[in-house]
């Protein structure tokens, strides 16, 4: 059964929408007014006591930002608060998220402008911008932190296409793979615990897998990006990590967001292949899918909290319309009570120090 605590009452098994022992229940238990819902609502010490979900800071991967060729950190306009770091930075900002207790951080690295090329190539140097951000975190935090590496090649090629082009201009899967192959192993090679595939190559995986171990990396996790949808919320994340595509230009390779069975698919592939952890991408609009996936993986299942999630809050607590770390608290809550075991967000460090400042979580 899944582990998610609070989760039991739709998870009997084959019941569809009914409760296990709904009939037990209801014969055993009188209505109103011998039964009132509100008496477990207060106090708040209450409400804490029967609380189904608890948003953990441990609970939160914080994605990393590393731009080669600048010298101080350099914001991005589309998500407030958020920064392109440098190496120096980023180590700065590791060491401030592990005092928080954040467990894990994820890397993706820009290169610097005019070092982008058809094949991506400057994503396996192994002087490249994520290999040296990746080596410098590791020697810094040594194992107080869990680095893990974006597996894909969009932000190193000029097209901006997460893998080759064939003479058509279409992403050619099995040539893709051998790319992602030598990536894997600079990334691991560099430092990573975990890399994450999260191009949506067909037998990415098992490609990564097969390389890793070939070059002595057993021990280097998989995280993969399985059901990754070709979603518009991850706009602010272009300009993250500058790169430039057509909307919609990712529909051959990222899923349809209209399918929801498809997924089950995606993540018992990927399963198979050898992913040790996957992913739901992006979170909040795919909560059916979170609970699905988590209610059948064998492999505990993360949610990707995507730029544009965190970008809508931002603006609109910025225009004083909502209440922003409220927002932010519930959204991410959320995540994890539909059965996401982690979250990658982009607001993992301001959710920690809330907390840490003794905000409740409810
Ligand atoms: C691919 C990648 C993307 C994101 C994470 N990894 C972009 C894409 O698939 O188009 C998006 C993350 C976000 O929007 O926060 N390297």
């Amino acid at each position: 059964m899944n582990p998610h605590a609070g989760r039991g009452l739709q998870d009997g098994g084959g019941g569809g929408d009914k409760w296990p022992g709904e009939a037990g229940f209801r014969a055993g238990r009188r209505a109103f007014p011998a039964t009132r819902m509100r008496r477990l609502r207060t106090p708040a010490a209450m409400r804490e006591l029967v609380a189904e979900t608890r948003l953990e800071v441990s609970d939160l991967v914080a994605p990393l930002f590393v731009r080669d060729g600048i010298d101080s950190p350099a914001e991005i306009g589309s998500m407030p608060g958020y920064v392109q770091h440098t190496v120096d930075s980023a180590v700065a900002e590791c060491k401030h998220l592990a005092s928080l207790a954040v467990p894990a951080v994820i890397v993706f690295g820009v290169p610097a402008s005019g070092r982008k090329d058809p094949e991506g190539t400057t994503a396996f140097d192994p002087e490249g911008i994520t290999q040296r951000a990746i080596g410098a975190v590791r020697e810094a935090l040594g194992e107080s932190l869990v680095v893990m590496a974006d597996l894909c090649i969009d932000e190193y090629t000029d097209h901006g296409h997460c893998g080759v082009l064939d003479p058509s201009g279409t992403v050619d899967n099995d040539a893709t793979l051998e790319i992602y192959a030598k990536v894997a192993v600079s990334q691991a090679r560099s430092g990573a615990h975990v890399v994450a595939p999260s191009g949506m190559m067909d037998g990415q995986v098992r490609a990564v897998r097969e390389a890793l171990d070939a070059a002595g990396f057993a021990m280097t996790a998989i995280l993969s990006y399985a059901a990754k949808y070709a979603s518009a919320l991850y706009g602010p994340f272009r300009d993250a990590v500058d790169v430039t595509i057509a909307p919609g230009a990712r529909r051959g390779y990222q899923q349809d967001w209209r399918n929801a069975r498809e997924a089950l698919a995606e993540v018992a592939l990927d399963v198979a292949e050898g992913a040790d952890l996957v992913m739901v991408k992006p979170a909040l609009a795919y909560l059916d899918v979170i609970d699905r996936v988590a209610s059948r993986s064998a492999v505990p299942v993360g949610a990707y909290h995507v730029s544009g999630e965190y970008a809508m809050v931002k603006a609109a607590a910025e225009q004083g319309w909502i209440d922003g770390p409220a927002v932010m608290m519930e959204h991410l809550t959320a995540i994890k009570r539909a059965g996401a075991r982690f979250v990658v967000t982009y607001a993992a460090r301001e959710v920690a120090e809330f907390l840490a400042a003794g905000h409740p979580r409810g």
